[in-house]
């Protein structure tokens, strides 16, 4: 037997139904907050993501789906929306428009070989959204009020929002600096990849799940003590947007993420629920000021989030959505004789709006009512050998029993009136 590959999964129909209402959640708190949807391809020339995540991130050493095609070019499969997000408005040249600020949302699967463990999968799905063009810390606050807005929607209330701000350019090279001055005489302390970390990615050392612990990190300097004054008044308007809007917060300043293109401001969102065990950041995201730039687009400042929605889907309750959703009407044929008729009766009525099934085995009447049964119809339309001759139809309500015999000229009429009084 084939089996599905290790961090993959089936979404089965009953599932799905959790699947739509996330979705459904999504385009109504993204239509709140006027973010257009956008949709880029599952997999981007590979330096897409050495150039954008980064050449030292985990994601791009550890974790990327790389392959050769068939002319030998490099391609991975995304493991994030950001870079592709980045990659399209600048290919499309989107920011040509004059209503600045571009704001984008996205849904789909993301590709990370990492350890599968319950929310964390190899192939899973984010919900992210991105502002670009904007470098006001207005943006920053929204984004975080938008996906704070998106878990209250399905339900969940119980959220930290942990925030930090990493600076840019100088108060980030100074930081590194000073981080770098205070690590290297402890570097055998640490685990080996911050070791391999000290070199390329320093800041990385600080959110180390390994080192976490470690007291050698306990008191390294932390980004927040090396802002410039414009940095710190940046991150102090960010919170002030916030607690304008009522929204509670708590500055990690060890918050610092593993992808490379941040600036400033940095966050996730924690969720208390049993369901969620370590996976218990739903979501994250920061501003990154020069993303746009160094992928050869114009200046543009951006801001954003990714959701990790395999996680969320673990706090939704079966009950919600175990109410079994019925047809409309469920058509019971009576001999082979009538199939022809009973076919085009189906197409008729199908044609008019409602959802119609109908046994395929042409068993007996009462294998076919069972089966009937299970998909829950308003009405059965019964049709046999009797009323192929004389023209007519009968329908039996679901729920009283009411039987009764219509022509079949008649059927749309009295399946209108029968569905307006019930409504
Ligand atoms: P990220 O932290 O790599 O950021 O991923 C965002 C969220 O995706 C995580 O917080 C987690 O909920 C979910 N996630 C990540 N890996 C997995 C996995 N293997 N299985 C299930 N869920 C997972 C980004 O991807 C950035 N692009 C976010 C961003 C958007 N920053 C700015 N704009």
């Amino acid at each position: 037997m084939i089996t599905k590959s290790k961090g993959t999964y089936d979404i089965l129909p009953d599932e799905s139904k959790k699947w739509h209402l996330l979705e459904t959640a999504i385009r109504k708190v993204s239509a709140r907050y006027n973010f257009k949807e956008i949709r880029t391809p599952i997999f981007e020339s590979s330096d897409l993501f050495h150039r954008s995540v980064g050449e030292t991130s985990d994601i791009v050493t550890k974790e990327t789906y790389n392959f050769s095609d068939r002319k030998g070019r490099s391609i991975t499969l995304r493991p994030e929306g950001t870079a592709s997000v980045v990659r399209s408005v600048i290919e499309h040249k989107l920011y040509a428009e004059s209503n600045l600020p571009l704001k984008y949302y996205y849904v789909g699967p993301m590709f990370r070989y990492e350890r599968p463990q319950k929310g964390r999968q190899r192939q899973f799905h984010q919900f992210g959204a991105e502002t670009l063009g904007s470098k006001t810390p207005l943006a920053d606050a929204e984004t975080i009020a938008y996906a704070l807005d998106f878990l209250h929607e399905i339900g969940m209330e119980d959220v930290t929002v942990h925030i930090n701000s990493l600076g840019d350019g100088e108060s980030k090279t100074h930081y590194r600096d000073q981080l770098r001055a205070y690590l290297e005489p402890n570097i055998n302390m640490l685990c080996e990849d911050c070791q391999r970390r000290f070199e390329d990615n320093p800041l990385r050392i600080l959110d180390c799940k390994v080192d976490k612990d470690n007291p050698v990190l306990k008191d390294a300097p932390k980004p927040l003590d090396w802002l410039s004054d414009n940095d710190k008044m940046h991150f102090e308007d960010v919170l002030g947007y916030l607690d304008a809007m009522g929204i509670d917060y708590v500055i990690d300043d060890r918050l610092v993420r593993g992808l490379d293109y941040y600036t400033h401001t940095v966050f996730e969102l924690e969720a208390d629920h049993k369901s969620l065990g370590a996976q218990s950041v739903v979501c994250a995201g920061g501003r990154y000021n020069h993303l746009v730039k160094s992928l050869n687009g114009p200046d543009f400042p951006a801001v954003g989030f990714a959701f990790g929605l395999e996680r969320l889907l673990l706090t939704i309750p079966d009950e919600i959505v175990a109410e079994e959703e019925g047809v409309d009407l469920f058509f019971i044929a009576m001999g082979k004789n009538v199939n022809h008729k009973a076919m085009s009766i189906v197409k008729f009525l199908r044609d008019e709006g409602w959802s119609v099934d109908y046994d395929f085995f042409n068993r007996s009447l009462k294998a076919q009512f069972k089966q009937a049964e299970r998909n829950n119809p308003a009405y059965y339309l019964i049709f046999g050998d009797d009323e192929l001759s004389s023209g007519t139809i009968n329908i039996k309500n679901a729920t009283t029993g009411d039987q009764e015999s219509v022509r079949l000229d008649d059927l749309k009429t009295r399946l209108v009136s029968l569905f307006a009084e019930n409504a």
